[in-house]
């Protein structure tokens, strides 16, 4: 029997973590494309001191039993861990790991990109002339806003939101924010930001980006009531997670003209099937869940993750932990 420690990865991670994990553990690495089954995931983790777990990984109190007492780790290999129940972690003294700052201006980068996409009707366009429909140069064909000069307004104003608001400046925008917390004078200066709720911020922005933790009190922030606020031709981002937007309240402002566009990076659910009501809408652009896709940032997340595991079931801190409270816990 192996006297590395036991740990399993519940998908195939760029090499550049994964061979970290390999050099140094008993991996167990799920090889396949979609990710284990509840079953599957369940029983590849009984007697592991670590687990590398994924955002369609549900980490609870069943998770836990199943791994067993001597379970150290949960390393997530996102910066969200929505998917997991820290405190339960933290009740077992489980240390959680995620990645955060590696992704900032990755994430960032893609939601300008689903901004201007969205804006300038980047995929309308490109399907108009696959179609076959480009005739000629068409005085009023597919109009949108200006990204230039226009108002943003930043829901949730961390790492990314503050990410967003630097490309927002270089397009000499007017920047609105909002947030649990209120940044520092300092912060508003940099970036010329001006704080308000979310009743002032909704009516007066052009765009709408959410870059807020999913958590009981952004669960359904932006509903049918909110989407009300917001311009007839506004356009809303969402790169943070999907229940943030209700879904089916989105898709009746798209389509009756309450709000002009979406451009969604996450979705609810996820993923979302064809025959949602969202998919088939012309002004509703929709990707994969990919803002943390570039290939440096993934191999960054994947040497992150690696770290937080290996620190992990070495028994040390980890290099993230989400949850630091679980070194102060008492021993024993
Ligand atoms: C991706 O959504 C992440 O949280 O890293």
């Amino acid at each position: 029997m192996s006297d590395r420690p036991k740990v399993f990865v519940s998908r195939v991670i760029p090499d550049d973590g994964l061979r970290l994990v390999l050099d140094e553990a008993d991996a167990t690495v799920w090889q396949d494309d979609m990710p284990p089954s509840r079953d599957e995931l369940l029983r590849s983790v009984e007697g592991c001191a670590g687990v590398l777990t994924l955002l369609t990984d549900r980490v609870d109190d069943e998770f836990l039993d199943r791994a067993g007492p001597q379970l150290k780790v949960v390393s997530n290999f996102a910066v969200g861990f929505d998917n997991i129940d820290v405190a339960a972690c933290t009740a077992r003294g489980v240390a959680v790991g995620n990645t955060p700052g590696v992704l900032t201006e990755t994430t960032a980068d893609l939601a300008w990109a689903l901004l201007m996409a969205a804006a300038r009707r980047l995929v309308e366009g490109d399907r108009y002339v696959r179609d076959g429909h480009w005739r000629t140069w068409g005085p009023m064909l597919l109009m949108g806003p200006d990204v230039h000069g226009a108002t943003i307004g930043i829901v949730g104003f961390g790492r990314i939101g503050q990410a967003v608001a630097r490309r927002a400046r270089g397009f000499g925008m007017r920047i609105l924010y909002q947030d649990l917390h209120r940044a520092s004078p300092a912060v508003e200066a940099e970036y010329g930001a001006t704080f308000m709720t979310l009743e002032g911020l909704l009516p007066q922005s052009d765009f709408v980006t959410l870059h807020v933790n999913l958590s009981e009190e952004t669960r359904g922030l932006i509903n049918r009531e909110r989407l009300g606020w917001m311009k007839p031709t506004a356009v809303l981002v969402n790169t943070s997670r999907g229940p943030v937007v209700d879904s089916l309240a989105l898709a009746e402002a798209l389509q009756n003209g309450h709000i002009g566009a979406a451009a969604l990076d996450v979705t609810d659910p996820e993923p979302i099937p064809v025959d949602h009501p969202l998919v088939g809408l012309d002004n509703c652009l929709i990707v994969p869940h990919i803002a943390s896709a570039s290939r440096a940032t993934r191999g960054l997340m994947a040497t992150m993750a690696a770290a937080n595991l290996l620190a992990g079931v070495r028994g040390e801190r980890l290099p993230t932990p989400v949850n630091p409270e679980v070194y102060d816990r008492p021993v024993g």
